[in-house]
């Protein structure tokens, strides 16, 4: 006997789907027309959680692997995009939602309360698998990011803090990189030595500068010794512990370096691969980073200085979210310790032939 023919509503289960829009303000007999939207555009972005933790899932089995071949780290590079795709995405939705006006809300804002978007527990899920760190998190009244989640979500929340994130994964992806060590070249004595000539260069450019004045020369020489200072950090397991612990660095001090060694030499065939992966976790943390502050401005717009739903400050409590809850800081900082291609230092041959690859032409071809 033939299978039924798949019919498109039964695939996607759209009755169901389509009936779980009700409007709460209806339940008062006074049906506030701009609550469709509202709950579909949460609907739509509930919806696009479950697809980034779809990803993200499957890029952090690849990751938690003892060894990651380079055809599943294209997959997961893959993956990473698709959710930095999805974020602009996210962003216009919000845009869409703008449509309504702060009045407009007020017509069924009420029937929301205490319900927050603050509740989300698949938003909590993405911070926490991508590696928000619990310790950084702002406290609302002292209580914790997940207080207000009922019973069942705050387990799911606090089980996914507990668990490797996708940071960790990195990390000790990162750290095993096995170019850190370069054979009998001495690559960080290298760069050093090219590094601290560029400093030096800095400093005298400030010193000998006609144009400024005393105390502009002092402010820029105090900028400078804080340059001295990061790059000193940089050639130091012990001061690189000393900011994982004040919570300035997450990433182990060999995986820093990696992350460095890739983007200084990122046109070497071996890392065009691992850079992806950095540049798409880069992208994913501004994508969030991004959403932050435009739903802090939505908010602003459309409560002004009122508190949340949730309980929060409102827009003060999200735009500090912004700075705060963010998972790969680190490679954000890594442009630092960037130095000018004609100044790092030459690979010998035989390691930029270890990193390299290429198609050879076949024996005996002409062309
Ligand atoms: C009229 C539109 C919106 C308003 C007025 C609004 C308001 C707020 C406020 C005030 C907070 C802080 C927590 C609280 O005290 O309630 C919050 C948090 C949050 N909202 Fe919205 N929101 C809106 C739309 C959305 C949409 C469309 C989403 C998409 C899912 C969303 C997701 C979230 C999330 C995930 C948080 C937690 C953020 C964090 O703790 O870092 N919100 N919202």
């Amino acid at each position: 006997m033939p299978a039924d023919p798949r019919y498109y509503a039964d695939y996607l289960q759209l009755e169901r789907l389509l009936d779980t829009q009700q409007l709460a303000s209806a339940e008062r007999g006074i049906p506030a027309h701009d609550e469709m939207l509202f709950i579909v555009v949460h609907q739509a972005f509930e919806l696009w959680f479950k697809q980034i933790l779809w990803e993200l899932d499957s890029v952090m089995t690849t990751m938690a692997g003892d060894q990651v071949a380079a055809r599943d780290l294209s997959v997961a590079v893959a993956r990473l995009r698709r959710i930095a795709t999805i974020q602009p995405l996210l962003l216009r939705q919000l845009e869409v939602l703008e449509t309504m006006t702060p009045l407009d809300f007020l017509d069924f804002r009420d029937d929301l309360v205490p319900a927050s978007g603050f509740q989300s527990v698949q938003f909590r899920l993405i911070e926490n698998r991508l590696g928000v760190d619990p310790a950084t998190r702002l406290r609302i009244k002292g209580a914790p990011y997940h207080a207000r989640l009922s019973a069942s979500d705050r387990e799911r929340a606090e089980r996914s803090q507990q668990e490797p994130s996708l940071r960790d994964h990195v990390d000790r992806w990162l750290a095993r990189t096995p170019f850190l060590r370069l054979g009998d070249f001495e690559f960080w004595h290298a760069y050093r030595a090219a590094v601290d000539q560029m400093l030096r260069r800095e400093h005298d450019i400030i010193t000998s500068n006609p144009n400024l004045d005393a105390e502009a020369r002092a402010q820029q020489l105090a900028d400078h010794d804080d340059t001295v200072g990061s790059f000193a950090a940089l050639f130091d397991r012990e001061r690189h512990a000393d900011l994982i612990r004040r919570g300035a660095r997450q990433l182990s001090y060999d995986s820093f370096l990696a992350a460095l060694l890739i983007t200084l030499y990122r046109d070497e065939p071996m890392f065009h691969l691992p850079f992806e992966l950095l540049v798409a976790l880069i992208d994913i943390d501004e994508g969030f980073t991004n959403w932050r502050y435009r739903h802090a401005l939505l908010v602003q717009r459309m409560i002004g200085d009122k508190i949340g739903t949730g309980g929060t400050s409102g827009h003060v409590y999200l735009a500090k979210g912004a700075e705060r809850h963010r998972a790969f800081g680190d490679l954000f900082a890594l442009p630092t310790f960037c130095i000018p291609r004609s100044a790092l230092p030459v690979l010998p041959p035989p390691v930029r032939e270890q990193l390299g690859f290429r198609w050879e032409r076949p024996a005996g071809s002409a062309s």
